[in-house]
């Protein structure tokens, strides 16, 4: 592997940190620029010899200065649009873990990956698996894709008793460890309903091909199925660091500490639908996505406003899809013909969010 210069974007978040530690593994891959939302860079950019850092603002600035050759976009939420836009546009590979980008500005992504012509290798745990289960099969043969959620820690609550689960219970992941933006995202099913459109951006597939089942343990974290019966799925430890080795050493797929399966302690394997009605932000995301247009955008700045009110204890865990219903309903959802097109759809669903905040307050 030639030597890669990464912008770590998101450098002091879940992904950030166990990008650390891939890059500290493998020595050809070095940190080129560091950016973070609000934390201090300083100790980090002096033990990596860094020079290139930006904490909050736009990122685009600090992209042209670093010239990076691979940009690990590992922001939260829509702020990481101006960096996924940035690299595909410049044709530089883009490692991508921030999915609200690609939701929220999947026709501008799009429409730049064509233009720039570079590569982009999904973080996301379930797509890297779909990326790799893919390779090298022609779409004809491809009947569906399947994407594979933990359920979150609510996935036995009555709908009753979702009304007074606490924000603690919610970051209680049972599975996988990450930031609480995603963690929410994953107890509401508002994660599973991002990566559908993600994975309609990233894989070329219309949504009635993009199927959604809960798998408990999360130990595959993705199947494809072909038109001639056959499945392959992709199968391993819920561990971010191989999804993000992969991105960061393709194609060369180099050791990571994470171990294999261990069949002696046995392994459960079990599937079964999601609830729509307990769940509803997963219909919603399916409806926003087929819609298109900035309904996907309106969603994601929706439901961003409403896990941050969730999480500061405004509103109940069950108001967060009352919230994203009501964005829906209000917004115009007219596709954007360019970057700021896309933000006012951004700022409009979060104004009405907002209001409705307000309102109820
Ligand atoms: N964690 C996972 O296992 C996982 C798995 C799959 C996908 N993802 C996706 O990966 C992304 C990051 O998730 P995470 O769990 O790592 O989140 P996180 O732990 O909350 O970290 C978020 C990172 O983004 C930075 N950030 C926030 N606003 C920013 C801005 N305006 N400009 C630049 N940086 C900004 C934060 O900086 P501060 O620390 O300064 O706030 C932090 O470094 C999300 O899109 C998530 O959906 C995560």
């Amino acid at each position: 592997m030639r030597d890669r210069r990464i912008a770590l974007l998101g450098a002091t978040g879940s992904i950030g940190s166990q990008a650390l530690e891939v890059v500290a593994a493998n020595p050809e891959l070095t940190v080129c620029a560091l950016a973070s939302g609000a934390q201090p860079l300083d100790d980090l950019a002096a033990r990596l010899g860094v020079s290139h850092t930006q904490v909050g603002g736009e990122l685009t600035g600090l992209l042209d200065a670093a010239a990076p050759d691979l940009v690990l976009n590992a922001v939260v939420g829509f702020a990481g649009v101006g960096a996924t836009l940035w690299a595909l546009e410049h044709g530089v590979t883009l490692a991508l873990a921030n999915k609200e980008s690609l939701v929220a500005a999947g026709d501008l992504a799009m429409a730049a990956w064509r233009r720039g012509g570079g590569l982009l290798l999904p973080v996301d745990s379930e797509h890297s698996a779909l990326f790799q289960c893919l390779e090298g099969h022609a779409p004809q043969t491809i009947a569906s894709v399947v994407l594979t959620a933990s359920g979150g820690p609510f996935r036995n609550r009555s709908a009753e008793e979702l009304e007074s689960v606490t924000v603690e219970e919610a970051l209680a992941h049972p599975t996988w460890s990450m930031g609480p933006k995603v963690t929410i995202d994953s107890a509401t099913l508002a994660n599973k309903g991002l990566e559908l459109i993600e994975a309609h951006y990233l894989f070329g597939l219309d949504y009635d091909r993009i199927e959604v089942v809960v798998h408990p343990t999360s130990v595959v974290h993705a199947l494809v199925r072909f038109r001639d019966g056959a499945s392959l799925a992709h199968l391993g430890y819920p561990d971010m660091r191989v999804p993000i080795s992969f991105a960061l050493t393709h194609p060369e797929r180099r050791a990571t500490s994470v171990p294999g399966l261990d069949f002696s302690v046995g392994l459960q394997l079990e599937f079964e639908p999601p609830d729509p009605e307990r769940f509803p932000l997963l219909p919603l995301a399916r409806h926003a996505g087929e819609e298109g247009g900035t309904y996907p955008c309106a969603f994601n700045a929706a439901n961003e406003v409403a896990v941050a009110a969730f999480l500061d204890g405004r509103i109940r865990f069950t108001e967060i899809a009352a919230l994203v219903h009501h964005a829906l309903d209000e917004v115009d959802g007219a596709p954007a013909g360019d970057l700021s097109a896309l933000v006012e759809a951004d700022e409009q669903a979060r104004r009405v969010t907002q209001g409705r905040l307000a309102h109820a307050a």
